[in-house]
């Protein structure tokens, strides 16, 4: 049974050390020098030699510690497994701060389960089960398992109170598919004005993150991927926050909406009114 408490105890356990070990392997490889190995969807999609070598390093120990379970991870092929759970990994979230030499990155680690043990599952169909997001510049280390809670360094997190837009302050980021920026951009000039502030921060776990300690009181992004999601999602609604697409849709690639209950419908409509969620 993969959810019942004592394996959903397990999993976290298996999180938090992975996203520990990973997080010390790319902040020790920081300090030697820190290149662009290659780009990706754009020329602002970047990836370093140590996001390569962070998700080999989480493979590995994947395949050591949990061999019948399938691994979907941003920078390697899906590893299809056999026992329903899917690792999701995201080995360095925020990898432009990462070669800038900003503290805002951590490694995500997640394991969910779906309707196809298969085939790599359909996150507006699977349910997480245990989630970690290591930020290991300031030692920050988030862990969440259903129904378990969410904790930062081993203390309870609970959302904050529902508060108006316009005294919230907002967390979102942009993508690099250049395509979808100038959307972005129009979306914002229009938020702009009815907020507290608006924070990108530039990593999106440690955004859903910020919802459960309540550091931003609001975050949305369209075009999340699965590894950006995973682990920060479990970690704020285990905390009480509604993560949310729009529409009456869940979180999905093209919008995930985060916050407290009673907070997060006002942006939900406000992004629904705009169509924040096509490209048009
Ligand atoms: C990115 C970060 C960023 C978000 C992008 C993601 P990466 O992940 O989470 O904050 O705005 O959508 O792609 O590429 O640094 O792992
Ligand atoms: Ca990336
Ligand atoms: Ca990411
Ligand atoms: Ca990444």
């Amino acid at each position: 049974n993969p959810d019942s408490p004592d394996q959903v105890r397990t999993l976290v356990e298996v999180a938090e050390a992975l996203a520990r070990e990973a997080g010390a392997l790319i902040r020790d490889g920081r300090r030697q020098l820190v290149t662009v190995a290659a780009t990706k969807s754009s020329d602002q999609d970047v990836v370093t030699a140590m996001d390569l070598a962070s998700e080999s390093l989480l493979r590995s120990r994947l395949a050591e510690l949990r061999p019948h379970d399938a691994i979907l991870g941003e920078e390697e092929a899906f590893r299809p497994g056999t026992s329903g759970i899917t690792w999701v990994v995201d080995p360095i979230d925020g990898t432009v701060n990462y070669l800038y030499g900003s503290s805002a990155y951590a490694v995500s680690v997640a394991a969910v389960i779906g309707p196809d043990p298969v085939a790599a599952p359909d996150p507006a169909t699977w349910t997480a089960l245990a989630g970690c997001v290591h930020a290991p510049e300031d030692g920050r280390t988030f862990t969440a398992g259903r129904g378990l809670g969410a904790t930062l360094d081993g203390t309870a997190l609970r959302v904050g109170p529902a508060r108006p837009l316009i005294d919230s302050l907002v967390g979102t980021g942009f993508g690099y598919v250049a395509s979808r920026r100038r959307v972005q951009g129009r979306i914002v000039a229009e938020l702009l004005p009815q907020v507290r502030d608006i924070r990108r921060v530039g990593c999106a776990s440690l955004d859903l993150c910020a919802i459960a300690a309540g550091t931003l009181d609001l975050y949305y992004e369209r075009g999340l991927q699965p590894w950006d999601v995973a682990a920060g999602a479990l970690v704020a609604q285990e905390a009480g926050a509604l993560v949310t697409g729009l529409r009456g849709q869940a979180a999905q690639e093209s919008m995930t909406v985060a916050g407290p209950p009673g907070r997060v419908e006002e942006l939900r409509a406000f992004l629904e009114a705009l169509d924040a969620d096509s490209d048009g």
